[in-house]
């Protein structure tokens, strides 16, 4: 599907064009279509322009000017300052996008007024094209404004809607996700090294590993659970694995991760939500 706005990108990291590879690549948008603005870094700019044909411009009143979909793609402790510059140019007919975690949607309804306001918890596998990405509107916003929202971010993976309340626990669980697998992995390597294995070799097989067992999960669409069972015969050397698995508390371990990063989550939330409004 294509989206028929123009868009405005502030911030132009790894978060805008990682989207902007995603949008071109699933042909949701043109470059034509897109207007991209950073703080201070002219090379990068020039970079993005080179790169994927995109407008580019120092000048966020023409920014706001030219698109009607703005995504702010800043770090949660630049948002105030980027609210703040752009409030005198937005105006109900903007939609705001606001991939900062930890900021609310009523922090920037806050400084904006009007304009509709939704935010995106995407995760770095965006990179990939391969993101699980939360999306949750403000009361602003309405199904127009997420399914524009949703097409944006399926071109850079899955998308899920979820009430705001929910977006510290999808932080907790997809946000920093990526990273418990990567623990996970590590660990495999490094356990396939010290029983001999050489690395490479150990390491090929765990990120394949990962892969099919993420494909078997959204392919398949059976539970976790259903997929460990089948994998799982009685007194095989599997069983013996996920003995020592559970001996080793990693189910308390996990809850314990998202139990924590969620309340992170809500800590940082009550620092960054300062914006020149509230
Ligand atoms: N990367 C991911 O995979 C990922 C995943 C989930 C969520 N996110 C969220 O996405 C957001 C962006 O992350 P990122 O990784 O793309 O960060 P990044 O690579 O550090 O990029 C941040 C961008 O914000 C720009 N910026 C800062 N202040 C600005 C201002 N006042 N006006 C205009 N532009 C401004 C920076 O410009 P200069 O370079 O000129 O300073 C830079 O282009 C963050 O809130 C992050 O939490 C990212």
């Amino acid at each position: 599907m294509q989206v028929d706005r123009t868009i405005g990108f502030i911030g132009a990291g790894n978060m805008a064009e990682a989207l902007l590879r995603g949008v071109f690549a699933a042909g949701v948008l043109r470059p034509a279509q897109c207007t991209v603005t950073n703080k201070n870094n002219d090379e990068r700019l020039a970079r993005l322009a080179r790169a994927w044909a995109v407008r580019t411009t120092r000048d966020k009143a023409l920014l706001m000017a030219e698109s009607e979909v703005v995504i702010l793609a800043v770090k949660p402790h630049d948002m105030p300052a980027v609210l703040s510059e752009i409030a005198p140019y937005t105006t109900a007919r903007h939609l705001i996008v606001s991939v900062a975690a930890g900021v609310p949607c009523e922090a920037i309804e806050g400084c904006l007024g009007a304009a509709p306001v939704v935010r995106a918890m995407p995760n770095t596998s965006t990179a990939v094209r391969a993101s699980a990405t939360a999306i949750a509107s403000g009361r602003l916003a309405g199904p127009d404004h997420l399914a524009i929202v949703r097409t944006l971010f399926e071109a850079v993976g899955w998308v899920g809607v979820v009430p705001e309340s929910m977006l510290d626990v999808v932080t907790a669980v997809s946000g920093s996700g990526p990273a418990y697998i990567y623990v996970l992995a590590e660990a495999l390597v490094d356990s396939g090294e010290q029983a001999g294995l050489p690395r490479d070799l150990a390491r090929a097989l765990v990120a394949q590993t990962i892969l099919g067992a993420g494909k078997m999960l959204t392919e398949t669409g059976e539970a976790p659970e259903r997929l460990r069972e089948r994998v799982t015969s009685p007194g095989g050397t599997t069983m013996a694995g996920l003995e020592a698995l559970e001996q080793g508390g990693l189910r308390a371990a996990v809850r314990a991760a998202v139990t924590r990063a969620a309340r992170r989550a809500r800590e940082l939330r009550s620092a960054p939500a300062r914006t020149p409004a509230s």
